[in-house]
């Protein structure tokens, strides 16, 4: 999509910022909610592990791992979506929310037992760089966890599912996963770190 629409939407839910970035975010909370707690739950935390989200914009996942993980950290480039998130998550203690990108995390190799992504795959400007980067900071035996909206997802499920595989993780398993009410039929992919 080009022109002013193109450039509303991505400035809402793209890579959010000033009015139009804080109305995406109100609207990704309600309307990506599903998608955001079904993955949380498809990593089946214990309250041990040490999780990375990706891209949490407004935190409603973000939320739903701190409740259940150890300590999460969030990575997320958007200043007002790390507010967002901020906010929602402050009765949290374990709750950390840094600037970054899927490609650039900044934390050490090896120091998380599972990697969430909702709703940002197709902005990864580089995804051979990105599985690379959350493959350095899984463990080994770490889960990888991918879910996005399929129509808007270069290469669809099957260019998802092989490169996850050529980025060195296996165990890869893809699906298609149809929110519940509101929402579209997300494509799903989980690995393991070697
Ligand atoms: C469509 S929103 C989805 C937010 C949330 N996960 C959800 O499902 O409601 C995409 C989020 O990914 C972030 N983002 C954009 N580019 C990114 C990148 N390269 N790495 C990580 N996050 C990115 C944006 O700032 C935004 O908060």
């Amino acid at each position: 999509m080009s022109g002013f629409a193109g450039f509303a939407l991505d400035r809402a839910f793209g890579h959010p910022r000033g009015l139009l970035g804080a109305l995406g975010g109100a609207l990704m909370a309600c309307g990506n909610a599903a998608a955001e707690r079904q993955v949380v739950r498809l990593a089946r935390l214990t309250g041990a592990e040490q999780v990375l989200v990706i891209g949490p914009g407004p935190g409603i996942g973000l939320l739903a791992a701190g409740e259940r993980a150890d300590r999460v950290v969030a990575i997320e480039p958007s200043q007002r979506m790390r507010h967002a998130a901020e906010r929602r998550c402050a009765a949290l203690r374990n709750v950390t929310v840094l600037d970054g990108t899927a490609e650039a995390t900044g934390q050490p190799d090896a120091s998380f037992d599972v990697v969430l992504s909702v709703n940002n795959i197709q902005l990864w400007p580089d995804r051979t760089a990105a599985l690379a980067e959350l493959r350095r900071v899984l463990r080994p035996g770490g889960v990888l966890l991918l879910s996005t909206h399929e129509r808007w997802l270069p290469g669809g499920r099957a260019g998802l599912h092989a490169d996850v595989r050529t980025a060195g993780f296996v165990e890869v398993q893809t699906w298609a996963w149809q929110p519940p009410s509101r929402g579209t039929t997300q494509a799903q992919t989980r690995a393991t770190r070697p």
